[in-house]
């Protein structure tokens, strides 16, 4: 199980506020995009939720437990894992070093063999280079090392922050299918932060916009790219008149 309830949530850095009064509700198994433009508060949503950062206000509650003023490892216990933002691998560590990293909370050292052997399997480059310092793969391999990483605590819900950034189109093609895989073989809930709303279209799911701290619009990621292809058409239209 994994169900996410998020209420009335703000978080404050210092003086600075990045998140106002947002609820989100995600069932058991869903899948859902956060989009919204630069400092809207994305990173700080999947941060208040993982325990990174403390709320100022509100709850959060998976499956019936209040995560909100536990520790970030508490809340990991929970089942819960994230993929941050610019991936954050060590570079200087191999592969299977930082697919470890994250295996101090656990103790059950053949289950620990057995998962590493399973990420292996969902990504065959990994295993093949798992010696190999994880600063030499290439983007789209250093986010398959996050998302293996991530998986290490065997999540019941999974947050990826912008997994698409500065990857090639094909590539970032590649990590989504892996992620809609992994999601169906192990009946993962996730929440991915995705500025792209036809990116989100073309795997699918529901999509919540957030712009300065606050949830602005939600609904299915189709309507989302229709919407903004509609926009293209207009403002790429009205640009070309004016030109
Ligand atoms: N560590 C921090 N200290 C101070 N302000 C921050 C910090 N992280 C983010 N912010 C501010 O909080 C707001 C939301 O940022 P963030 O959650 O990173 O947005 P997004 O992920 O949507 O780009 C922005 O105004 C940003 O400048
Ligand atoms: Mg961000």
């Amino acid at each position: 199980m994994a169900k996410l309830g998020v209420f009335d949530v703000s978080v404050r850095y210092g003086k600075v506020p990045a998140l106002n009064d947002v609820s989100l509700h995600l069932n058991e198994g869903e899948r859902m995009f956060i989009s919204g433009p630069n400092g809207a508060g994305k990173s700080s949503l999947l941060r208040a939720i993982s325990g990174a950062v403390a709320t100022s206000h509100g709850r959060i509650e998976m499956d019936g437990t209040i995560l909100t003023g536990r520790p970030p490892e508490a809340i990991a216990r929970q089942g819960l894992s994230m993929v941050p933002e610019g991936r954050e691998i060590f570079g200087s560590m191999t592969v299977e070093e930082n697919l470890r990293v994250g295996t101090g909370i656990r103790r059950d050292r053949s289950a620990i063999e057995s998962d590493i052997a399973e990420i292996y399997d969902a990504f065959p480059i990994l295993g093949q280079r798992r010696n190999a310092s994880a600063g030499a793969l290439s983007g789209g391999q250093q986010q398959m090392l996050a998302i293996g990483r991530a998986l290490m605590t065997n999540p019941k819900l999974m947050m990826v922050d912008e997994p698409s950034l500065g990857l090639a189109p094909n590539i970032v093609d590649q990590v989504y299918d892996t992620l809609v895989a992994l999601q169906q073989e192990r009946g993962l809930t996730l929440l991915i932060v995705e500025q792209s709303s036809a990116r989100a279209a073309r795997v699918g799911g529901r999509m919540v916009l957030l712009r300065g701290g606050a949830i602005v619009d939600q609904g299915d990621a189709r309507e989302f790219a229709e919407k903004d292809l509609l926009k293209d058409a207009y403002f790429g239209g009205a640009k070309t008149e004016d030109a």
